[in-house]
């Protein structure tokens, strides 16, 4: 039996976690859930589930969740709040599905602390991918991923262990895969929040629109599987039915296909290595239709362009990236910014800044902090 810390149980990889865990009683028991803001979810799931502790962000919001959270229920609040429950002495397998750089202490913690990882978090990757990926081997810590593509490349990995020779990485190309770039600065964030394939939180899915999504899962891809970057190839693939691919030096590509469910890519990180029947809807390759391929227009998405200068800069520069791109996405959101701005600004507070190798998760957090400040004044000057 597994015990489960589910953080960021109320989001989109949150609740399907819950559907997930609820399909296996005898193989998964939830031992704690965390929630931001939407304390109702997080009370309703507390009720189902029965955890021992249960984490509120919002400190202001802790008595509202109190007064709907049966007894014997433990409350923690805040960033440390999430920090314990990814370190809670019942919870051997934490899954990670909040999002953005927040995740990132957790993740860290947890990894610490020897624990199986569920990551969906990629931005912890993206964040400290270093020294996560150090404090996992240091601590015999298990990192699985539960994002499609990563998980695509785990399960195809698990059928050889040859070096890999190239990974590609498909990307459905988003809602506006083939609109002309002089429409792109006047796209709306209600246009940018409809995913033509997969329903997820509001932040990934204008990160798919961008193609920053994909250039972040490229720096995942590096850290998770060790591979070089020019050994990392995007591809879109509008059916989003091949998850990802990998070469061998023999040539031979190996796929994973699946219908675009995450509810299988959790359970396969859960459960690892069982394979079990899982709540994910079937692919039926019978009805799958024509599958295609193309190269991505970096011209129209130049935030690909971007991830992968700050995966070869290294260091301290995909920390920056990522902090931007997350300043940059919300004041999108908030008709702040266009649509176009959000790699420019990207872009300008990378160029401002000189990579270190930070030698510590407290490092990369000032780095983080002080990105969005840089991105905040930056994003005011912008016309
Ligand atoms: N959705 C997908 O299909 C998908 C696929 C692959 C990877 N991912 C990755 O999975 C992560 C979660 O994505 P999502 O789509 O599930 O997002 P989401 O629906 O927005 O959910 C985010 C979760 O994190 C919590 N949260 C928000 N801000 C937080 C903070 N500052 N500190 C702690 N918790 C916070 C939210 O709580 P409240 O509900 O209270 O706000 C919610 O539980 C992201 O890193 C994303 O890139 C998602």
């Amino acid at each position: 039996m597994r015990q489960v810390a589910v953080l960021g149980s109320t989001g989109s990889i949150g609740r399907n976690t819950l559907d997930v865990i609820a399909h296996h009683p005898d193989q998964l028991r939830i031992v704690a859930l965390t929630a931001q803001r939407n304390w109702r979810l997080l009370a309703e799931q507390a009720r189902r589930f029965r955890p021992h502790v249960v984490c509120i962000g919002d400190t202001a919001l802790v008595d509202q969740l109190k007064s709907e959270l049966p007894a014997g229920i433990d409350i923690v609040a805040g960033e440390q709040g999430l920090v314990t429950c990814a370190g809670l002495p019942q919870a051997d397998t934490i899954v990670v599905a909040v999002v953005g750089a927040a995740g990132m202490k957790a993740t860290h913690s947890a990894v610490c602390l020897g624990k199986r990882v569920c990551l969906a978090n990629k931005e912890s990757l993206v964040a400290g991918g270093n020294l996560i990926m150090q404090a996992a081997a240091q601590h015999g810590a298990e990192l699985l991923p539960i994002d499609s593509e990563h998980s695509a490349i785990f399960q195809c990995r698990q059928t050889t262990d040859v070096v890999l020779h190239k990974i590609y990485l498909t990307a459905s190309g988003g809602p506006f895969r083939t609109m002309p770039l002089a429409d792109m600065a006047n796209i709306t964030p209600a246009a940018a929040l409809k995913h033509p394939t997969w329903n997820m939180g509001g932040k990934i899915t204008i990160d798919s629109a961008t193609m920053m999504n994909k250039g972040l899962e490229v720096i995942e891809a590096h850290w998770l599987f060790n591979v070089p970057y020019d050994q990392i190839q995007v591809v879109v693939h509008p059916q989003s039915v091949i998850h990802s691919m990998i070469e061998l030096a023999d040539g031979s590509i190996l796929a994973q296909l699946g219908a675009p469910d995450m509810r299988l890519p959790i359970q396969v990180a859960l459960l690892h290595p069982q394979r079990l029947p899982s709540p994910a809807t079937a692919l039926n390759p019978v009805r799958m239709g024509t599958l295609t391929f193309e190269e991505p227009d970096v011209t129209r998405f130049p935030s690909l362009t971007l991830a992968y200068a700050a995966g070869q800069a290294g260091g301290s520069m995909p920390t920056v990236l990522n902090a931007a791109n997350e300043v940059a996405v919300r004041l999108f959101l908030q008709e702040r910014l266009r649509f176009t701005d959000i790699p420019r600004l990207v872009d300008a507070c990378m160029q401002e800044h000189v990579p270190t190798e930070p030698e510590s998760i407290e490092v990369v957090l000032t780095i983080d902090k002080d990105t969005r400040q840089l991105a905040e004044k930056l994003a005011g000057k912008m016309v």
